[in-house]
């Protein structure tokens, strides 16, 4: 190839900039010219796009977010969007593209790969639930985030004898939530994976007053229902010796400088991307398995779920009685 394009797509996650960063020096080394299109595949249909070479990617490895925007694109659903985007890309001479993003984004690539593209996905997405790949960029650090929020409620909460239920991102995933309350000792994880009742989160609550805890710490995945504030409401009305506080985390667990992990993942995948683009591994994912950096089709990852492993489901359960 003699140029390729890169964009950051969809929810934006830490260490999509050291991605963006990999991308280009690892295309330079090859004397690949790259285009940074701004704003997702939205600034691919409209032609926002500009070379980029090692220095514009000086001082981005330790940041968040992304230096290229992203967006979540509405336009590129529907064909006639895609055929723009193409168009823009052969004006620019654009031969090839590289997808920074998550599940929606990789679908987006999966349809520029239908029209002849030549891409490659790197999964970026703080949910963790992108098929095929045991970790995204973005994950690690969110984690972080959770962690050390927790603590910090968790000494206010005993100080007080208060259950808190705090809510953690992840879309329909409860994994953010699944491995934030095994680290963080929570009291209780709910997810949308596995269906409580109000009940039964009362009763938990109740049974960790009776044990004597100072605080009830219950992780809520966003995506369980009923919504955490509904569910304060209902276990408030319920005796169980607590009174009750809702944090909900929100934003602040996207943003932030990626951990030492994060900027490593960001980093590999980035020179894989642009190394499965010159061995003509194409309409690949670059995924992490085990120690390895594998190309899984994209194809494969649109078209099924990542499921949160049991594993941590009961793991969850067990340490936290
Ligand atoms: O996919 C990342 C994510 O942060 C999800 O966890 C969350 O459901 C969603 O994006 C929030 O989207 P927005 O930034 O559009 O509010």
């Amino acid at each position: 190839y003699k140029s390729i394009g890169v964009l950051t797509s969809g929810g934006d996650a830490p260490g999509m900039n050291a991605c963006i960063r990999a991308v280009v020096r690892s295309a330079s080394a090859m004397n690949i010219k790259v285009w940074g299109v701004e704003g997702g595949f939205t600034g691919l249909i409209r032609g926002k796009y500009k070379e980029m070479g090692n220095r514009d990617v000086g001082n981005i490895l330790q940041r968040g977010g992304t230096i290229l925007q992203t967006a979540r694109c509405e336009e590129f659903r529907a064909p006639a969007g895609r055929r723009e985007a193409l168009r823009e890309m052969n004006n620019a001479g654009m031969e090839a593209l590289v997808v920074i993003g998550g599940d929606g984004s990789l679908n987006g690539a999966q349809k520029l790969a239908e029209l002849g593209v030549p891409v490659v996905g790197v999964p970026a997405s703080i949910d963790n639930d992108i098929y095929g790949t045991d970790m995204a960029i973005g994950v690690d650090t969110a984690l972080n985030t959770i962690v050390d929020a927790i603590d910090k409620l968790r000494d206010t909460a005993s100080s007080h004898t208060r259950a808190f239920l705090v809510e953690t991102m992840g879309h329909a995933s409860g994994y953010l939530a699944i491995q934030a309350g095994i680290v963080t000792g929570a009291e209780m994880v709910l997810v949308p994976e596995v269906a409580t009742s109000v009940e039964d989160v009362a009763a938990r609550v109740e049974e960790a007053y009776r044990r004597g805890k100072a605080h009830c710490i219950i992780v809520v995945a966003e995506g369980f229902s009923p919504p955490t504030n509904e569910l304060a409401e209902a276990i408030d009305k319920l005796d169980h010796g607590f009174t009750t506080r809702v944090s909900i985390l929100g934003h602040i667990q996207r943003g932030g400088s990626p951990t030492a992990f994060d900027r490593m993942l960001a980093s590999r995948f980035g020179m894989k991307a642009v190394e499965f683009l010159v061995d003509g591994k194409l309409n690949m994912m670059t995924a992490l398995r085990g120690r390895e950096i594998v190309p899984v089709p994209i194809a494969d990852v649109v078209s099924n779920a990542r499921p949160v492993a049991e594993e941590y489901i009961e793991m969850a359960r067990v340490l936290s009685l």
